[in-house]
């Protein structure tokens, strides 16, 4: 056994412009495997940007991102969900016109696992999608699109995984529920980025914190301490201020 849990990925210094904005202003962290870390911040601190880097859709202007040791920054989507990284959207986009059976099944085909036989009965029914399971995906609830986009990355088998405010929107008995799901996933090896505004869901499955303010890292740690840090505190109180 190694002393240092492995890095499964490892961001360094990136930054991301648009036109001669800073989304993304030298921001770096690490995950590990079985690791669920909270990604923190006001609006338009730059998590889905980082999300976004990370899982290929933008390449970084400057620095890294590695992932099991390669260098992945600026590979597109398609290759890094076979390498094993994929993602939720804070808006999901599943295919409207497809049924839930199908749009999971369009992901299994193109992602890392479609060698693998897919527990597609399991999956429906551990996410509570089995009932709507041949019923096109724009007749389902947003809660229920948010649960299908989350099925539908973990059909892709990935080993980490990203999740844009996949809580939003859920009641509370729905939030302990998806809760319970998202540290059975981490508990499996999966490791996860949770970006999320409810502070109780993120103190609720969260191992560690990176705080961000204006595309940089203000704080790492857990949720508990950063609480008593007056710049975090300042900056969420700010954030709200100007919402
Ligand atoms: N494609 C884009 N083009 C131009 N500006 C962008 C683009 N994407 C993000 N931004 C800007 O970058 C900043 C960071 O946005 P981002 O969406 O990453 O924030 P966020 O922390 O996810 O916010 P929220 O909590 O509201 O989802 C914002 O000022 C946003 O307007
Ligand atoms: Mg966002």
């Amino acid at each position: 056994m190694s002393p240092e849990p492995e890095r499964l990925l490892e961001v360094s210094g990136v930054v991301k412009r648009f036109g001669g904005f800073h989304a993304l202003d030298g921001l770096s962290f690490h995950v590990s495997p079985g690791e669920i870390l909270g990604l923190v911040g006001p609006n338009g601190s730059g998590k889905t940007t980082a999300i976004n880097v990370i899982s290929g859709l933008y390449a970084p202007d400057a620095g890294s991102v590695s992932f099991l040791r390669s260098p992945v920054g600026g590979m597109a989507s398609h290759k890094l969900v076979h390498l094993g990284i994929n993602r939720t959207f804070q808006v999901p986009k599943p295919f409207m016109s497809l049924t839930v059976k199908q749009n999971v099944e369009v992901a299994h085909t193109y992602g890392n696992a479609s060698d693998k036989a897919l527990p597609m009965a399991d999956l429906l029914e551990r996410f509570h999608l089995a009932e709507v399971a041949n019923r096109p995906a724009s007749d389902l609830t947003n809660v229920q699109q948010k649960t299908l986009d989350l099925v539908r990355a973990l059909a892709t088998q990935p080993k980490l995984l990203l999740l844009d405010e996949l809580a939003a929107g859920l009641n509370p008995t729905e939030l302990d529920w998806i809760a319970g799901e998202i540290k059975t996933l981490a508990q499996s090896g999966l490791a996860i980025i949770v970006v999320e505004h409810l502070m109780g869901f993120i103190e609720q499955i969260t191992d560690r914190v990176i705080v961000m303010n204006a595309g940089k890292e203000i704080f790492e740690g857990t949720l508990a301490v950063a609480v008593t840090v007056p710049e975090v505190v300042e900056v969420f109180l700010g954030g709200e201020h100007a919402a």
